[in-house]
């Protein structure tokens, strides 16, 4: 794209059924992964790409985002009373430092593509980033870099993309191969969730795009799509017929935590590795093997 991404979409507007009842009162972004909010894991992979802005596309019930990222003036001062210098350095250590926060609304849930548009008052005319807080790529070097990586020597769209299962087409948004450049391929077409004797290919859409600003000019004339609401493929869609939209095989390990099953499994395996708990979540998992 050849222009500095500094800022980023999180859209968190969605109400998070698939997760209730831990989600009536709760985001589904504020889920724990061990001890650490989903959308914090998000928030630091954007801000580990060098992004200083974050923008999230919010909606009813989810003022616990902002004042996670806020900072918390009784709880600090009461473990700073206590000498707990360790708890109060990671309460602090939300928010990234030198990263500004932005909060505008979704009024009503109309699809991922209007939560993207919804985003368009607090960015200028420039590239921006994409995450989806409950896609969780474990990896030695962070998903939204390695699209910024990738997206060097192009102009249009990045995505993120992992290969699929035929039956597991209805969840993600497929490409359509035009070529394969090197790691990469260029798509020359996106269908949102299509049956699987209509997939295009076997590569899914993983919840991380670099978006040129004029998408919002394609969102804008979009009809309704899949579901009955307004979805950035369709989007994409355009612009891949177009130009082309460059999609990157993302490395490391992705965990659908919209899911059940994919959020107990990140939780396996950043138990594991995490400090306190991994040695005796290790020989706890291996007292269940008989
Ligand atoms: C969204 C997108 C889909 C993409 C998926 C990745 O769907 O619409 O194209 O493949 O995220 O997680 P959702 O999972 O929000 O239904």
């Amino acid at each position: 794209m050849n222009k500095k991404i500094n800022a980023a979409v999180f859209p968190v507007a969605g109400l998070g059924s698939r997760f209730l009842p831990a989600t009536k009162a709760t985001p589904k972004e504020m889920l724990p992964v061990v001890d650490k909010p989903l959308i914090q894991y998000a928030i630091e992979e954007a801000a580990d790409a060098g992004i200083t802005k974050m923008i999230f596309v919010t909606g009813r019930n989810k003022r616990a985002i902002e004042d996670h990222f806020d900072s918390a003036y009784e709880l600090e001062a009461e473990l700073a009373s206590k000498d707990k210098h360790d708890l109060l350095e990671i309460a602090q250590s939300v928010a990234p430092k030198g990263v500004e926060f932005v909060y505008v609304r979704q009024s009503i849930a109309l699809g991922l593509g209007h939560a993207i548009l919804c985003a368009k008052p607090a960015l200028s005319d420039e590239p921006f980033a994409v995450l989806l807080a409950d896609d969780l790529i474990k990896g030695s070097k962070g998903a939204v870099q390695q699209l910024i990586t990738a997206s060097e020597s192009v102009h249009g769209p990045v995505i993120g993309l992992e290969t699929i299962e035929p039956h597991q087409s209805r969840a993600y948004g497929i490409v359509e191969i035009r070529e394969r450049v090197g790691e990469h391929v260029i798509a020359s077409n996106m269908v949102e969730k299509p049956n699987p004797e209509d997939a295009p290919s076997n590569l899914g859409v993983v919840g991380r795009y670099l978006l040129p600003y004029e998408i919002f000019d394609v969102i804008e004339n979009l009809p309704t799509g899949s579901g009955g609401e307004i979805q950035l493929t369709d989007a994409l869609a355009v612009l891949a017929k177009r130009d082309g939209v460059l999609g990157v095989s993302l490395k490391g390990q992705r965990f659908d935590c919209g899911s059940k099953l994919g959020y107990a499994k990140a939780n396996i395996e950043y138990g594991l590795e995490h400090s306190e708990i991994g040695d005796s979540l290790r020989a706890y998992l291996k007292s269940l093997i008989v």
